[in-house]
């Protein structure tokens, strides 16, 4: 190892996936050396948080060791240990905060909890070479569009109830996809013949998707499921590039990052990139496997939190279910 160069271990648990990325700064670069995880599925979908957490504790071993093998690294040579402190499902949240607190105390490393939404943000910068984007991060929990603004990044709008990710598996179980629907769907969406009429909830810059679920789901067998599926999410997707462009007029930013699961949507990326195209902005979305949720995550925002002087008391590395993106202080902008 370089003199100067350190090395971060991240662990991710908010949901699904358990995870554990292994990142080091180049010249302030994000060098990616192990991104290793696996996710938790059911047959029919949705998530139990406490099986979800036991299969978490399950995994956690062997995915660890096959991120320090696949950085062809011994823990000794980590310097950082950082997890999902939240937001989250409790139960799995405990699960990562736990491996990360074992990790650090046991070879006497730092250890630091960090926000996971921001984590996303952080880490599509860093591969993406975005600036000072405003953010759209979109998953199966968390629906919201992001920016920084004085010391803070501020959420210019969010759904009110359900993440578009969840909107999608939902309706995508309804009609037989199994989980997780996302990319069945999103072919279903290049095969439509016609819209069906369906709500479209947006009040200010906030998104309201239950309405859209519950009249979709109403529809099925009376209307084509192909032209469902497309309906669903023209409207879902138009919502969601409506607010977006919004925060980009409101705060004049030309940059857009996609991110999140639901960036891997092919028809959600060309409706927004349309978007971008018109207004002269540009859209960055980061690689499918660093959009969805992973370790590096964590490990990345560890380390440029860390790099900034941001330490955390072992006393002081409980969970945050309820951690919002707007809470946080953000020092190294
Ligand atoms: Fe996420």
């Amino acid at each position: 190892m370089r003199s100067g160069q350190m090395i971060c271990l991240g662990i991710e648990s908010t949901a699904h996936t358990f995870g554990v990325g292994i990142v080091s700064n180049e010249k302030g670069e994000c060098n990616i050396l192990a991104n290793e995880k696996k996710a938790f599925t059911t047959q029919e979908g949705g998530i139990k948080p406490r099986e979800a957490a036991d299969s978490h504790v399950e995994n956690a071993p062997a995915v660890l060791k096959r991120a320090l093998e696949a950085a062809g690294l011994k823990p000794k040579d980590i310097g950082l240990v950082s997890y999902s402190q939240g937001p989250g499902l409790g139960a799995c949240l405990q699960v990562g905060a736990a491996v990360a607190r074992s990790l650090a105390l046991a070879h006497n490393k730092q250890l630091l909890g960090v926000n996971h939404c921001i984590a996303h943000i952080e880490i599509a910068k860093a591969l993406t070479g975005a600036k000072d984007p405003i953010v759209c991060y979109a998953s199966g929990a968390n629906t919201q569009i992001i920016g920084y603004e004085t010391g803070r990044y501020r959420v210019y709008g969010e759904t009110l109830d359900v993440g578009i990710g969840n909107l999608l598996d939902s309706f995508g179980r309804a009609i037989g996809l199994g989980f997780p629907a996302g990319p069945k769907i999103d072919e279903m969406y290049f095969k439509k013949k016609n819209l069906v009429k369906l709500p479209y909830s947006v009040k200010g810059m906030d998104l309201v998707f239950s309405g859209l679920q519950t009249a979709a789901e109403q529809k099925i067998g009376k209307e084509d499921a192909i032209d469902l599926a497309y309906s669903l999410m023209h409207n879902a997707f138009a919502m969601l590039t409506e607010v977006t462009e919004r925060a980009l007029a409101h705060t004049e930013k030309n940059e857009l990052v996609l991110t999140g699961g639901v960036a891997a949507s092919k028809a959600l990326r060309e409706m927004m990139d349309t978007m971008c195209k018109e207004r002269g902005a540009e859209m960055f979305v980061p690689p499918v496997p660093a959009c969805v949720d992973n370790g590096l995550l964590p490990a990345w925002l560890g380390l440029v939190e860390y790099k900034n002087g941001i330490r955390m008391k072992l006393e002081d590395s409980e969970v945050k279910p309820k951690q919002r993106t707007d809470q946080v202080d953000i020092t190294w902008i």
